[in-house]
Parts: C-alpha cells; sequence; structure tokens
C-alpha cells in the first residue's frame, strides 16, 4: 500500500449508538487532518441531528442507498444505470479509509456477516481501502458471547478496532463498552497517514504485560502491568509499517491485528522468546514489566494454610533487557523501560547508566497516577540524541507510543 499523494479521504460511517452525539467532535477534530464524508445509518439519524453533521463536515450527509438514483428503464444498457455514477458509492471506491464511529453491536453483525441492506453496510463491502470501528455499547452487550465472536471474525479480516474503552457507560453501568475518546480516535488517523509506511522492512519486537512467577500449581507473584503500553507500542511500529513481534505476558488485551503474538507466562520463558528473536530484528522494544525474582523451588502441590508465616525463596530472573543490550549488534536499536515509585528522574537516571538504551522511557508506577492499567500516562523520555532528558505530557498511550518511536527516529 502507498501513502494517498492527495489529502487523505475518510468516509466516516456513524450508527445508532448513544456515543453518536460525540461525532459531531469527532469530525470537528478530523477535518484539519482528512477529508470527510458522513454516512448516516437510519438509527444513527435518530440520535444526532443530520444538520449539525453536515455544518461540522462541511457536506451532505449520506443516509439512503438510493437517494439520486432512479428506477432502471427496461432496456439501459449495463453500467449506464443510475447506480453507476451515484456519488457516495464513487466516494467508497476512492477512498484511504472507511471509520465507523460510533460502532454499534448491530452493525458489528452486519459487517462480520456480509450484510448490505442499507448505505453504510453496502459501502463496507464496496471499499476496498482498510475498515476501522470504534465500538460503543453497553458491557452486557460487548461481553455477550455473539458480539465476542462477531468482533473476532471482524478482527481476523483485518478490521481495526478502537476500543471500545473501560468506564462509566451511558446506561449507568460501569465497564468495558466506552466509546473511545473522540481526540483518542483523530490521533490514531493521523497517525495512520503521517507514519504510513515510515518503518516499512523494519522488524520490530515489543515486550508486553506482566510476567507471573509460580509459587505452586494455582498461585503466582505478579504485578499490575495491563499490557496497554507495550501493545500501543506494538500498534504504532504496525502504523509505520514493520512487523512486528509482540512478547507479552498474560493481559485481557486483544493484540493488535498484524502482529505475530508470543505469548508467555513467566521471566524465563519471556528471556528465551527475545532471545530467539534477538538476531532478526532491528528496533527491541522492552516496555514489559518483567518479575526480578521467582520462586526457587515451586511446589508441586498447592500449599496448604497450616502454619500462621510462610517464607518463599526467591532467585534473581535473568535481566533481559541487560542481556540485550551486551548482545546486539551496532545496528539493532533498543528501548529500555523505567518504572520506578519514587525519585523517577534520579532512579531512572542511573538505570540508562547501567543499562545505556538508546532510550530509556521512565515512568511512575503506584498512587493514583500510576502508569499501571491507566489508559493515559506520563513519561520521561533518555534519549542518546538529547542532551536533556524530553517529558511526554499526559496523554493517550496510542499518542506517547507515537512520540516514543519518533525519537527513536531522531
Ligand atoms: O502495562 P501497562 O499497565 O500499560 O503499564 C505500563 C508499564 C508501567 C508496565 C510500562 O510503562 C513500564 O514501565 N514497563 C517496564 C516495567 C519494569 O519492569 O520496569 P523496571 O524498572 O523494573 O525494569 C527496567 C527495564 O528492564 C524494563 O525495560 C524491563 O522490561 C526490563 N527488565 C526488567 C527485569 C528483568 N528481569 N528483565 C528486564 O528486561
Amino acid at each position: 500500500m502507498t501513502q494517498p499523494s492527495h489529502k487523505p479521504r475518510v468516509l466516516l460511517g456513524i450508527t445508532g449508538s448513544v456515543a453518536a452525539y460525540k461525532a459531531v467532535d469527532l469530525i470537528q477534530k478530523l477535518k484539519p487532518l482528512v477529508e470527510v464524508k458522513v454516512v448516516l445509518t437510519d438509527a444513527g439519524s435518530k440520535l444526532v441531528p443530520l444538520k449539525a453533521l453536515e455544518k461540522a463536515s462541511g457536506s451532505p450527509v449520506w443516509t439512503s442507498l438510493f437517494k439520486g438514483s432512479t428506477p432502471i428503464a427496461p432496456g439501459t444498457p449495463s453500467g449506464s444505470h443510475p447506480l453507476a455514477v451515484v456519488p457516495h458509492i464513487e466516494y467508497a471506491k476512492s477512498a484511504d479509509l472507511v471509520l465507523i464511529a460510533p460502532t454499534t453491536a448491530d452493525f458489528l453483525a452486519k459487517l462480520s456477516v456480509g450484510m448490505a441492506d442499507d448505505l453504510l453496510s453496502t459501502l463496507c463491502l464496496y471499499a476496498t481501502c482498510p475498515i476501522w470501528v470504534a465500538p460503543a455499547m453497553n458491557v452486557k452487550m460487548w461481553n455477550h458471547p455473539a458480539v465476542v465472536q462477531n468482533a473476532a471474525t471482524l478482527r481476523s479480516r483485518g478490521v481495526r478496532f478502537l476500543g471500545p474503552e473501560s468506564g462509566h457507560l451511558a446506561c449507568g453501568e460501569v465497564g468495558d463498552g466506552r466509546f473511545a475518546e473522540p481526540s483518542e480516535i483523530a490521533g490514531q488517523v493521523q497517525s495512520y497517514f503521517e507514519n504510513f509506511n515510515r518503518w516499512a522492512g523494519k522488524k520490530v519486537l515489543v515486550t508486553a504485560g506482566p510476567t507471573q512467577e509460580p509459587i505452586d500449581p494455582v498461585r503466582v507473584i505478579s504485578n499490575h502491568s495491563s499490557g496497554k503500553m507495550g501493545y500501543a507500542l506494538a500498534q504504532a511500529a504496525l502504523n509505520r509499517g514493520a512487523e512486528v513481534v509482540l512478547v507479552t505476558g498474560p493481559t485481557r488485551l486483544t493484540p493488535p491485528v498484524g502482529v505475530t503474538v508470543v505469548k508467555v507466562k513467566t521471566a524465563s520463558e519471556m528471556h528465551r522468546q527475545v532471545m530467539k528473536h534477538l538476531p532478526k530484528m532491528n528496533v527491541m522494544v522492552m516496555a514489559a514489566a518483567v518479575a526480578d525474582y521467582r520462586v526457587k523451588s515451586i511446589s508441586p502441590i498447592k500449599i496448604k494454610k497450616s502454619q500462621d508465616e510462610l517464607s518463599l525463596r526467591l532467585v534473581k530472573n535473568s535481566d533481559i533487557l541487560g542481556e540485550v543490550l551486551k548482545k546486539r549488534k551496532p545496528t539493532q536499536k533498543v528501548v529500555g523501560f523505567a518504572a520506578e515509585t519514587d525519585h523517577l528522574c534520579e532512579n531512572a537516571s542511573a538505570k540508562w547508566k547501567r543499562k545505556p538504551s538508546d532510550l530509556l522511557v521512565a515512568n511512575q508506577v503506584g498512587g493514583k497516577q500510576s502508569a499501571f492499567e491507566n489508559d493515559q500516562n506520563e513519561l520521561l523520555v533518555f534519549s542518546r540524541k538529547r542532551a536533556k532528558p524530553v517529558v511526554l505530557k499526559k496523554d493517550f498511550k496510542s499518542k506517547l507510543a507515537e512520540k516514543i518511536l519518533d525519537l527513536l527516529d531522531e
């Protein structure tokens, strides 16, 4: 795929989720970046005024498959009937991206089985460009086995999911199903077009998530890493056209479509996989929260609670980042992380001196603003190309991931 030479064209589909009211904000954020044409479903039109969408996008909103067409007169030569020149069909042909935001459970179902009973679903079958969806629905709907299956089908077909996020939902419940923030969606669109194929031909390995060190067959020592930062970095590298291997500890996240996923549990497994892939990689990004110690003797049976106190003897795990830095070729770039509860700058700087990676990305863990689990983070990045550490202010991890890769490109 090549980068469009024109202003990128985005066909924005808006379906009947309560979050449709945020579509105006989304259009306003997309407009400076891309050309936007809006297709509104019937259900969507019950939730957001068409006029507001037209005003925001500056062009007519398409709602009907047949608007502008007339019944085909008998004897009309094939290829010259009116549907062949209906503008929205023409636009779907030349769109660079179809973005459906918000996407309902109903529309995911339609898309997964290839239905074409309204304008938007028809255009999705017609378009040859990538399709992205930003689901927004109730948590029970999102977790319903039918929706889970439809989402998996779409992912396997290459449809990219932006969210949903976790949090307070319009219905008053709390959980997964929240529409991704318009600024986050617009940011992903921007980075997709800006970074198109910048890293084509590069091989990137990202480690993500926590490790789990077994104590006995049912218990582990682990940490609070959700994997969000590492997965965002894998997606950012993928956005640039790189080939990405994601070595991931156990997380609840769905890996970005297109990455090679290597699932591991323990630090030793992660170590083995990282070392196995190292020789072929151009870039190594070590965002996983790896356990420094493991239990020396794992009990083969569940430890009984017969004693008031229990001691576990721990032994040191291999330092994966340290070994990568020792074994890498001079052309291979390495990004290390530092997670600190206190004295962020001093502790991270000392870590960087001990393990001099090309970039050292430091963040605060513990407390309310912990880098763990949150969708947003703030970072202090030490770069060999900069005299002083760079402060990356609080932002979505996806945005920060792009900025980290930008710094690596300097
Ligand atoms: O997953 P999220 O919830 O999104 O949270 C993101 C994060 C906080 C996990 C991430 O931003 C982060 O800081 N990752 C590194 C966590 C960590 O293990 O930091 P550390 O300071 O203990 O380790 C320093 C570096 O050495 C890290 O690159 C780590 O991957 C690496 N390491 C650590 C131990 C070990 N045995 N081998 C290693 O390679």
